[in-house]
């Protein structure tokens, strides 16, 4: 049996008692949740925040000259400056409330895209990208006739720089990547990717749906003109997430949603749009959730995005160190260099979704497939992938919790 006692006593960076689901048993062993990627736990304070507003402040948002109007609508715009500080945005106005980060992604190609990508133009992806950044400009493609090229993906996860520079050569309209991995845990060096893309005169779009719950953000220094993220990746609730934009480019676009709020005047035949960020803000929006992301950025804060950046940096060395001692182990993804605490394996011949069921007996939540990145899949020549990812509340006695549940179900495995 592997010898892992020595390895586990990496304290989680967040309070455990903050998270109540973490304290359950599932299939009678004490909770393991290494799902983090697909979605992250919420704290009490999201949870308080949201009970709060439907409790004391339900009310509909920038309609009411009432007090539960006003305060709804206090919350809510409250949450705005909450986020708009977290990323270092401008300006409130450059901070749009969308459902998800997908959402966001659709919203630049649907309203900046079809006014500014035409025939023949170049959109340059890269053979990593979540289906979010993939399918919304496959859309575009086909609705415009630009052509889509993409940046290679080397064998150890990360994006080949040569061919992206040979690809900018050909004057990109547009750039579209993510600042990190869902599946290799790779962190882009998006910083110089968004200067040459510049360069080359390309508008650059980012998910951050990973990235911005586990590193610092900052869209100045970055200089992305779009960053699209999602709040139940970070700690927040589901059914709400951001889309920063340049408020330049916000401007000049075309709405995205018709409806209530996005408009200042309405007549029958025509209407004319609201300032940002409601422009882009049709109908009533996810209030509760709102108030329970800027809780969510208030707890992150608390914390420090550095320490949270560090805390992960020890998490994916140990999950790498640990599994590599395990011989049918294939990491995909790189194995040293920035990296998120995604880890992404195979194990010999096992399916994963057979190696996630094993685990699940042991109460270890991983996810198995293909995690909504099939291109990548096919690029590494596998039909799965197993993947565990941890986040603040994670410990390394989780982690060597993982290594000894996928060492035993390998044996299981190769026995039976
Ligand atoms: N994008 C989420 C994941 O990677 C759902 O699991």
């Amino acid at each position: 049996m592997l010898d892992i006692s020595a390895q586990t006593t990496l304290a989680s960076l967040a309070a455990r008692e903050d998270f109540p689901i973490l304290s359950q048993m599932v299939h009678g062993k004490p909770l393991v949740y290494l799902d983090s990627t697909a979605t992250a736990q919420k704290p009490l304070a999201v949870l308080d925040a949201m009970d709060r507003y439907y409790r004391t402040t339900n009310a509909n948002v920038h309609r009411g000259a009432y007090a539960l109007s006003e305060a709804a609508s206090t919350h809510y715009e409250d949450a705005r400056k909450k986020v708009a500080r977290f990323i270092h945005a401008r300006s409130v106005r450059e901070v749009i409330f969308t459902r998800n980060a997908t959402e966001g992604l659709n919203l630049v190609a649907q309203t900046w895209g079809l006014a500014n990508i035409g025939a023949g133009d170049l959109i340059v992806l890269t053979e990593m990208e979540h289906h979010s950044n993939l399918v919304p400009w496959q859309m575009l493609a086909a609705r415009t006739g630009a052509i889509l090229d993409f940046i290679p993906v080397t064998d150890d996860g990360l994006l080949d720089q040569a061919a992206y520079a040979q690809l900018l050569e050909r004057s990109p309209k547009l750039v579209a990547f993510s600042l990190m991995s869902n599946v290799l845990g790779t962190i882009t060096p998006a910083q110089t990717m968004i200067a040459q893309a510049h360069a080359a005169g390309a508008v650059v779009v980012c998910d951050g749906a990973q990235s911005v719950a586990h590193l610092p953000t900052d869209v100045r220094e970055l200089d992305c003109d779009f960053l699209a993220f999602s709040a139940h990746k970070m700690l927040g609730p589901t059914g709400i997430g951001v889309l920063y934009g340049k408020r330049a480019l916000l401007e000049a676009m075309p709405p995205f949603m018709g409806g209530g709020d996005m408009i200042r005047e309405v007549h029958l035949r025509s209407f004319t749009t609201n300032e940002l960020p409601w422009k882009f803000e049709a109908g009533t929006p996810a209030i509760a959730e709102a108030i329970g992301l800027g809780a969510a950025v208030d707890y992150l804060s608390a914390l420090g995005m550095a320490a949270v950046a560090d805390h992960e940096a020890a998490l994916a060395a140990q999950m790498i160190a640990l599994l590599s001692t395990l011989p049918a182990v294939r990491i995909i993804g790189p194995l040293s260099g920035p990296r998120g605490a995604v880890v992404s394996f195979t194990v010999a011949d096992m399916h994963p979704h057979d190696l996630a069921t094993l685990l699940d007996a042991d109460g270890i939540a991983v996810r198995a497939g293909h995690h909504c990145a099939q291109p990548l899949m096919e690029r590494f020549g596998l039909p799965a992938t197993a993947r565990a990812s941890a986040y603040v509340y994670t410990n390394g006695a989780e982690i060597a919790a993982l290594v000894a549940g996928v060492d035993r179900a390998s044996m299981l495995f190769h026995q039976g």
